[in-house]
């Protein structure tokens, strides 16, 4: 499939599509404490979405049973929210979600700390988010998509984390994934060459130990293999011709 280019009049779709998904976003963070279940941040998500008139896209998506992928500790992504799943104080939590506006779609994913966390996790939180701010660096007209992945990769290896190799970024807009992947993890060569109106989720998961991660017989979890507690971070871009739009992010 060839990466679409938006026309102005999709870019504003987009734009408003994932301005509205920035909120739920940040209604959802407030919510996060101890003794909270991880089902009930996934029922608020999917109301504040349903409120703004929109469709949750990660629900039903190959069979996912909820709105918000709610992922604990080791747990990489695509965890599945659950009532008697409650969140402990010095837990670290990935809340990833998106929406469907007008036919256009948005994603984006956050790590939240749960009271007070260890020193160690709370810097893997910040490195994966340093990390996606590193790569979008990278991420305007005329540079390379592979750019993107290198400046991830270097940035994060200075910590000795271990980057999740097994799932990528990818282009979105009238589909939730759409081409290309964007890989967080090195190239040999530079990729496609970015161009103005590409819009791109980017998305380092990173583990705290080694890189490598499995699936729980749930067929969705995925945790790190070795045990150590991971990160996500991502937010829908749009390509420019000088820095890139984060779109999920006021
Ligand atoms: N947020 C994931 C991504 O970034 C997609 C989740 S699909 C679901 O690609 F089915 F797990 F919801
Ligand atoms: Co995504």
């Amino acid at each position: 499939m060839a990466v679409s280019i938006k026309s102005s009049r999709e870019i504003e779709l987009m734009r408003e599509s994932c301005r509205l998904l920035s909120i739920v976003h940040e209604e959802m963070g407030k919510i996060i404490r101890p003794g909270i279940s991880t089902g009930e941040i996934d029922a608020y998500g999917e109301k504040l979405i349903r409120d703004f008139g929109c469709i949750p896209n990660f629900k039903n998506y190959n069979g996912y049973p909820a709105s918000v992928c709610v992922s604990v500790n080791d747990e990489v992504v695509h965890g599945i929210p659950a009532m008697d799943h409650i969140i402990q104080e010095g837990d670290i939590v990935s809340l990833d979600c998106g929406l469907i506006y007008k036919g256009y779609h948005s994603d984006a994913a956050r790590t939240y700390p749960v009271g007070q966390i260890s020193k160690e996790a709370q810097q893997l939180i910040d490195v994966t988010k340093q990390s996606f701010f590193e790569g979008i660096k990278m991420a305007k007209a005329g540079n390379h998509l592979y750019d993107i992945s290198n400046a991830i990769d270097a940035y994060v290896s200075q910590f000795g984390y271990g980057i999740v190799r097994d799932l990528v970024g990818h282009g979105i807009g009238t589909s939730l994934h759409e081409d290309p992947q964007v890989p967080n993890f090195r190239q040999k060569r530079r990729g496609m060459k970015l161009l103005p109106g590409m819009t791109l989720a980017v998305e380092p998961m990173i583990n705290m130990g080694r890189a490598d991660v499995e699936w729980l017989d749930d067929d969705w979890t995925v945790v790190s293999e070795d045990g150590s507690l991971s990160a996500h971070y991502e937010n829908t871009i749009l390509i420019t011709d000088g820095e890139p739009e984060i779109l999920t992010l006021r």
